[in-house]
């Protein structure tokens, strides 16, 4: 079964499941990887502040890099010109490869020049080290803002995704611009595989909550990075593409949004404190 995938603007492919991997790691992050790229996933996302790269890019060692789309992420704090470079080298370094397919600015700090950020960003892209460039936790003014700036494509938004926090303005906000939307959390944390409606549906396709929840956001184009500790709901949590929801029960999904987010408070009013801005 292959996995379909979005077109980012540069024509690169974004395969629509990818393996998650934040506050895994040692050898928990190296069989969740290996069980992902063993099986359906040819995708695979983290970040220098989830601290298992180097873990991660000892697993990669063993596959085709042409053959999976990996990505990373600079920290808020590391978000000034020098710091981008060097912070991209060190994942890049840690990872074992020369090139990330797709390098978002984790959080947006806005103690920190957004120009200088991007203009970095556009001497990875054009050095090769970077082949798309994308943002994470930006809101749709965040977003316009990098949209104005950027001389390279926004490929790419990652945010928090699922039935319970469905954020219909940024997404569409996103697909207005040709922003792919990437959904991390698309299991709410497993908060949302409890909801009375997603069970329901589990039951009457004879899937797993997990399933419908990831099926769903799949079908909204979105990409989902579910994570996990399990190799067994690694492999079945990327069985999504040979069925599909019925057009009435993906429409009872998507009358479940509660706005409620499991870790993205902050996207609500962005005035309390600012993820990573005094590191
Ligand atoms: N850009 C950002 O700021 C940001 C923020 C959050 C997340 N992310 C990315 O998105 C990825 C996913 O988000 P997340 O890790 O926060 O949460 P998530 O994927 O929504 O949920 C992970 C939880 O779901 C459980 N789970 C997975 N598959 C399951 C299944 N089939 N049945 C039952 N439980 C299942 C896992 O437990 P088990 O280990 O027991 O399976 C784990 O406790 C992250 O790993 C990271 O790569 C990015």
């Amino acid at each position: 079964m292959s996995v379909p995938s979005v077109t980012l603007p540069s024509g690169d492919e974004m395969p629509m499941i990818g393996v998650g991997t934040w506050d895994i790691d040692g050898e928990t992050v190296q069989n969740s990887v290996r069980a992902g790229l063993d099986g359906v996933y040819t995708h695979v996302d983290t970040a220098e502040g989830y601290r298992n790269e180097s873990e991660i890019g000892e697993v990669l060692a063993d596959y085709d890099r042409e053959e999976f789309f990996l990505t990373s992420k600079v920290l808020p704090g590391n978000l000034d010109y020098d710091s981008v470079i060097e912070a991209c080298e060190d994942s890049l370094d840690r990872l074992g490869t020369d090139y990330l397919d797709l390098y978002l600015i984790h959080w947006p700090n806005p103690a920190i020049s957004l120009r200088e950020t991007l203009n970095a960003m556009e001497t990875l892209h054009d050095d090769g080290k970077v082949r798309n460039v994308g943002v994470s936790n930006f809101s749709a003014y965040q977003l316009s803002n990098a949209l104005h700036i950027a001389d390279v494509p926004i490929a790419v938004n990652q945010i928090e995704f699922h039935p319970w926090f469905q954020r219909p303005e940024l997404v569409e906000y996103c697909r207005e611009n040709d922003v792919a939307v990437e959904a991390a959390a698309p299991l709410a944390r497993t908060d949302v595989l409890g909801d009375d409606t997603v069970e329901d549906i589990a039951e009457n396709y004879d899937k797993t909550p997990a399933q419908v929840v990831l099926r769903w956001a799949v079908e909204e184009s979105v990409v989902v990075i579910p994570k996990s500790s399990s190799p067994d709901h690694i492999e079945s949590n990327g069985q999504l593409f040979d069925w599909e929801l019925d057009e009435d029960d993906h429409q009872r999904l998507n009358g479940i949004d509660r706005d409620q987010p499991v870790y993205d408070h902050p996207a609500k009013d962005w005035t309390g404190d600012v993820y990573g801005i005094a590191e």
